[in-house]
Formats: C-alpha cells, sequence, structure tokens
C-alpha cells in the first residue's frame, strides 16, 4: 500500500561522494527530478563531471538515449533549503553518527511534513538517527551497493518508528527504479554486511592458523566453492580500511560476540596502510611485474576450506532467518545480488542437508571450544527434523 497517491518524483540527495552521486544517477536515469547538495563544493563539482561523463558513457553504449537531458534534471544546489520541494531525501554524507544527525534536523527544517527521508548507512542504527527527526516515522534506511548504478540490490531498513506503510512504498519505488529490494531488520550490518562476516573472518583465520596461505585459499574459494573472488583478493579490493572497520563495527555492535572476532592480521594491513588495491599493496603486491604467489592445488585440503567457510556462511544465514533479520527469499536475494554469491546460503545449506552444515560446524566447536562455531539453533533443529529451508 502507498502511503501517498501520487508516486515520489522529486528527490533530494544529501553527499555527493561516490554513493550519493550514484544514488542520483539512478533516481535521474529513472526519470526523477533530481537536488544533490554537498557542504564541500570542489567534491560537488567532481561529482557533477563524474555523472556528466557516466551518463555520455552510457548514451555511447546506447543504454541511454540523451544523456543531456537527464543531467538537466539533476541540479547541484548551495544549500539544504532547496531540498523543500522533493518528496524523498537520501543521505549519503560521510559515516558519522553526529554528521547524519545534523543533517536531518536541517532537512526536516525545510521539506514538507509528507517528505520521506532516508539514511544510506551502512552500519550506523537507522533507530538512533530517526530518533532525532521530529517525525520519525517517514524515516527509513535506504541502503544501495557501491557502485549504485550496478549493483541491482536495495536494502530497506525500518527504524523501530517507521511507519509500517512506508516500506512497502519504498520498495515499490526502488522497483521503479530498477532495484531490486530486500526488507531488512535495523541490527548490524542489516543482512549482506552481516551475513558475508565469515568469508573474510573465517579465511583470514585459516590464515593465522598456517593451515593455507593467501593464495592458496583464494584459489579453493572460487576454483572449488564458485564464487567470483577469493576473500583475499576481495579484501583488497574493497579495501582495509573499509573492510576491517565494518568488521569492527559489527563485533562491537553484537556486543563482542566472537562469531564476527576482527583479525590482527588485517588490523596491521591497516595500520601500514597496507589497504589493497587503492594503494598498491595489500595482501597482494600489485606494483607492475611483481610475481603473485602461486596456490597449493590439493583439492582435499581446498574442499576442506571452502567447507570450512561455507558451513560458517550457513550458520550466520540460518540465524539471520531465525532471529527474523528478513524473510528466507530476502535473504537469499540480498547475498546473490549483493555480493554475487554463486548461490543462495540456505539453498546451499539444503544442498548439503542441515545434517551435514551441523556436523560440520559442531566438529570445529568440539575442537576449538570457541564460541563462534556455535551451530544456530534453528540449524540443530533443522538437522534433528530433516528439514529443507526452502
Ligand atoms: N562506499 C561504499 O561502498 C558504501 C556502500 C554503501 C553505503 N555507504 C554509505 O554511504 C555513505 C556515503 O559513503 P561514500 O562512500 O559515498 O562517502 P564519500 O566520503 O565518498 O562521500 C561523502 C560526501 O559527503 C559530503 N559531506 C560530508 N558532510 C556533509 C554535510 N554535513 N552535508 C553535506 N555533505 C556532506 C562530503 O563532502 C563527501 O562528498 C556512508 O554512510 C557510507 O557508510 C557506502
Amino acid at each position: 500500500m502507498n502511503l501517498r497517491d501520487e508516486k515520489i518524483t522529486c528527490i533530494g540527495v544529501v553527499g555527493s561522494g561516490a554513493m550519493g552521486i550514484g544514488i542520483a544517477q539512478v533516481a535521474a536515469v529513472a526519470g526523477c527530478r533530481v537536488f544533490v547538495y554537498d557542504n564541500n563544493a570542489a567534491a560537488m563539482e567532481r561529482a557533477r563531471t563524474n555523472l556528466g561523463s557516466a551518463l555520455n558513457k552510457l548514451q555511447e553504449k546506447g543504454k541511454l538515449s540523451d544523456a543531456g537531458a537527464i543531467l538537466n534534471n539533476v541540479s547541484f544546489v548551495d544549500s539544504v533549503a532547496a531540498l523543500k520541494e522533493c518528496g524523498l531525501v537520501i543521505e549519503a554524507v560521510v559515516e558519522n553518527p553526529d554528521v547524519k544527525k545534523n543533517v536531518f534536523r536541517e532537512v526536516e527544517k525545510v521539506v514538507s511534513d509528507a517528505c520521506v527521508l532516508a539514511t544510506n548507512t551502512s552500519s550506523l542504527s537507522v533507530t538512533s538517527i530517526a530518533a532525532v527527526c521530529a517525525k520519525p516515522e517517514r524515516f527509513l534506511g535506504i541502503h544501495f551497493f557501491n557502485p549504485a548504478p550496478l549493483m541491482a540490490l536495495v536494502e530497506v531498513v525500518p527504524a523501530i518508528q517507521t511507519q509500517p506503510e512506508l516500506v512497502e512504498e519504498i520498495c515499490n519505488l526502488m522497483k521503479d527504479w530498477g532495484k531490486t529490494p530486500v526488507v531488512a531488520k535495523d541490527t548490524p550490518g542489516f543482512i549482506v554486511n552481516r551475513l558475508a562476516r565469515p568469508f573474510y573472518g573465517e579465511a583470514l583465520r585459516i590464515l593465522e592458523e598456517g593451515i593455507a596461505d593467501i593464495a592458496t585459499i583464494d584459489w579453493a574459494m572460487t576454483e572449488i566453492g564458485g564464487f567470483r573472488m577469493g576473500p583475499f583478493t576481495l579484501m583488497d579490493f574493497i579495501g582495509h580500511d573499509v573492510n576491517y572497520v565494518v568488521t569492527e563495527t559489527v563485533f562491537q555492535a553484537f556486543y563482542y560476540d566472537s562469531r564476527y572476532r576482527p583479525s590482527i592480521i588485517q588490523k596491521r594491513l591497516l595500520e601500514a596502510q597496507w589497504l589493497g588495491r587503492k594503494s598498491g599493496k595489500g595482501f597482494y603486491n600489485y606494483a607492475a611485474g611483481t610475481a603473485q604467489p602461486e596456490p597449493i592445488k590439493n583439492v582435499t585440503l581446498g574442499q576442506q576450506i571452502v567447507d570450512r567457510i561455507v558451513a560458517m556462511l550457513i550458520n550466520e544465514a540460518v540465524d539471520a532467518l531465525y532471529l527474523g533479520i528478513a524473510s528466507a527469499a530476502d535473504l537469499e536475494t540480498a547475498m546473490t545480488k549483493g555480493v554475487n554469491y554463486p548461490k543462495g546460503l540456505l539453498q546451499w545449506c539444503d544442498e548439503w542437508g542441515a545434517d551435514y552444515c551441523l556436523r560440520r560446524l559442531d566438529c570445529e566447536y568440539n575442537l576449538y571450544h570457541d564460541d563462534r562455531y556455535r551451530a544456530s539453533f534453528l540449524l540443530r533443529k533443522h538437522a534433528f527434523e530433516n528439514k529443507k529451508f526452502l
């Protein structure tokens, strides 16, 4: 059910960095009038240039008929006051709670009571930002993935104050924009950043324990596991500044649950500013002409690595289902569309059998006596009852 008779067609975007300008592009290409505001004039100028060239490239590829007309529909404005006509304002400023809260205090002074307010935060509590608004019932999270024009997935995250009907209205709007929305509870990491933690964390444990080196783990996860990138290649690609901070934030937000414990190896890379591809060095060395480490292509070892990491990923997905973070269908969509997993984790569990997955985790738990390997209650239940998830 939509709250409004008319569709939202005028969009405000606050913050014109990588995410803000990507979101502006998505809305503009979908036919919306867009107003972009950034408090850094130079950043906004860069964003305008980048948007122009992105739209021109799409036109050259035949994916747009009139890049100029779309660009004309995007106004770069020098104050929040210019957002007054917007029906939806999406904030994509730096990941700092105080800065974000101040943005919404200012926006709420100028927009109408009907305007929907949204944050693109990756890691902050949507509820805590909503709490500073005079009308928190019109506030929610709309979490796009990077790069927003290319990634289909959008996590729609109602705060506990959000008017329930708004969730469906925004999901419909995202579909109109060509996106695939999933609904996630306002909990740390929402769906993707929560479920994906073991992809990195368990790979780092295997490395720390000396079971295999980075090249072998990456080989196993791509060649045997079917993932597009191995964990170490992917961490280097995301950047250790971003990936480590997400892990640490999720770990703290879950009251230091050992399932999400960060790795000292990764912290040292961050401290050395070996951030990955963008700094030329991370787990791998990207300097031209550098020989890359060769994997040990031992299929038995490779299968053990895949099983250990995938069992942990499945356990996260099952536990998220158990705790009502999202529906089974949305959990599957999130991981296949948000991080391009070869299949959904619940489907993976069904193919393995809950019993096999449980035995895999219990084996780790008995060996390590570490709480991170505790199986979700729902996985244990499904194993005992021999049930499938899908
Ligand atoms: N980069 C990603 O992969 C990614 C993915 C999903 C969500 N996010 C989230 O999106 C948000 C933005 O991330 P980003 O990567 O685009 O950051 P960014 O650093 O590229 O851009 C942030 C922009 O906000 C502007 N800004 C800062 N304070 C402002 C204010 N008070 N008013 C107006 N503009 C202000 C800055 O000038 C900058 O241009 C963050 O909350 C981040 O967690 C990022």
